[in-house]
């Protein structure tokens, strides 16, 4: 594609790459979840029309995931009337109809969720069908301590932002405290980030505290292997300080359930600390890479909060199963969780909070292509004060998802989103997969002599089990 970088890109083909084991292992695993919930769902409905369409999309999946793994070409999307099909297709005759397992990685990964999604779109009952929003809910519910304790966090957060006491501090001082603030917020949302590998859903207590500050929490940031948190609390300070009337943060949303609930509690917390006059969310349109937020997560969420006790204290199958009852909760986390439901709504009611999905985030390519071929959004998203990209997904399309040197700068590999783009970019990533950028000289070579870090393998495993993080910012309007 004219558009893309001329580094090599990761390949399925790489037996030391991480697109080698995901296509062999992780999807299988993938397509057999996505039928097994299909064929409960079946098993609920009396509508034997449904049914019979239901077992057709399922006998589909089951097709797909065949194919996937005897290693057949990957074969045109059928047209589900959506304008990215054809691109789609075009780029597979432009890599040659390639086979699963000789493929670039991110190109094939989109076009398995996106071939998913034409099943569904294309048969009448099942055309909204989330086949992964189970998924999606229980592990939300299994972050249930995290949860409750943000939820107070952020009322308490909220009740002194809001206050508008004059402080004793000077402005330094001040902006010192604001800065420490920011950072925790950010680093609350950035590992939000791990939870699709279940690494914070079960918080207890005391590792919630790790993230608030405490010791520990400190500790968390040397995980953080390049860091531009303060970088990007100047640039909103000191938008802020200039009182610039509009200061729209965006955040390119990554997972629902946990990391959802903290990417909505750093919106707020940016909203009340005047970091932000708005903030724009985009979810995916179809559901993604499992558990990427689609518009109905959203609403899903706030559902939970507003009926709190009924989500938290029924048993789920999963209990049910085990012969468990869930804890009821206490008056205290009630009243958190209905507080925490009233302050958002407010924003949301008033505009401040604002979701936009676009086509543009599930198509096949990286974000390179953004300026070319996305003309309205780029240029929605420049009139943004920072534009946060959460997650590994997005950081494999902002860098093209090429085996970068990672001593190569963020704003090179970033491409057309780089310095003069108009755009800034601010990348928010627990590591999950190959590409890593913008590390210091011999960092790459330390993590692989760690244990599990791959050595002299030639895989660079350190950076698969998102343990370590990246937080780099690319101001694009310099
Ligand atoms: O680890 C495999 C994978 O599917 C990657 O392809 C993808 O980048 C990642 O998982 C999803 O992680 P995230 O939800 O942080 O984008
Ligand atoms: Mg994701």
């Amino acid at each position: 594609m004219e558009f893309d970088t001329k580094t090599p890109l990761y390949q399925t083909s790489d037996k030391t790459s991480f697109a080698y084991i995901s296509a062999r292992d992780r999807w299988p695993i993938i397509l057999t979840g996505a039928i097994d919930d299909l064929h409960k769902a079946i098993g609920k409905t009396d509508d034997a029309e449904k049914q019979t369409e239901g077992k057709s999309i399922v006998s589909e999946l089951a097709k797909l995931k065949y194919e996937l793994q005897h290693d057949r070409q990957l074969t045109p999307l059928a047209d589900d009337g959506q304008g990215d099909i054809e691109s789609y297709n075009k780029e597979l005759e432009q890599l040659g109809n390639p086979k699963w397992f000789d493929v670039p990685w991110l190109f094939s990964e989109c076009y398995l969720y996106r071939r998913m999604s034409t099943l569904f779109k294309l048969s009448t009952h099942w055309k909204n069908y989330d086949v992964f929003n189970k998924q999606k809910m229980s592990t939300f519910r299994s972050s249930r301590p995290a949860v409750l304790e943000l939820a107070n966090r952020y009322n308490e957060l909220s009740k002194q932002l809001n206050s508008k006491k004059s402080s004793p501090q000077s402005e330094d001082e001040q902006m010192a405290a604001e800065k420490v603030l920011f950072t925790e917020m950010c680093e609350i949302c950035l590992w939000g980030n791990a939870t699709d590998l279940s690494l914070l859903t079960n918080l207890t207590y005391e590792d919630i505290q790790k993230l608030q500050g405490s010791k520990a929490r400190k500790a968390a940031e040397k995980n953080i292997i390049a860091n531009d948190f303060e970088a990007t609390f100047e640039l909103l300070h000191a938008a802020k300080k200039a009182g610039t009337k509009d200061r729209r943060v965006d955040i390119v949303l990554d997972n629902a359930g946990f990391e959802l609930f903290v990417d909505v509690i750093l919106a707020g917390y940016l909203l009340q600390a005047d970091l932000a006059t708005s903030v724009v969310l985009h979810p995916k349109n179809i559901p993604w890479f499992v558990s990427d937020v689609v518009p109905k997560d959203f609403s899903d969420l706030l559902t939970v909060l507003v009926n709190a006790k009924s989500f938290y204290e029924s048993p789920s199958e999963d209990d049910e199963a085990k012969g468990v009852t869930p804890q009821k909760l206490s008056e205290q986390e009630s009243s958190d969780l209905s507080l925490l439901f009233q302050n958002w709504s407010e924003l949301y009611a008033e505009g401040k909070i604002v979701l936009r999905p676009n086509r543009f985030w599930t198509e096949g390519g990286s974000y390179w292509r953004l300026p070319g071929t996305a003309g309205a959004l780029f240029e929605d998203l420049k009139s943004s004060e920072l534009v946060i990209f959460k997650g590994d997904l997005n950081y494999r399309k902002l860098t093209g998802d090429a085996a970068w040197d990672p001593t190569t700068p963020f704003t090179q590999a970033i491409g057309p989103l780089g310095p003069g783009s108009g755009m800034r970019t601010l990348a928010l990533r627990t590591c999950k997969a190959d590409v890593v950028v913008g590390l210091k000289q011999g960092e790459d070579e330390r993590l692989r002599e760690m244990e599990g870090g791959g050595g002299d393998s030639g895989a660079r495993k350190w950076a698969w089990s998102g343990k370590w993080a990246v937080v780099q910012l690319c101001d694009g309007k310099k």
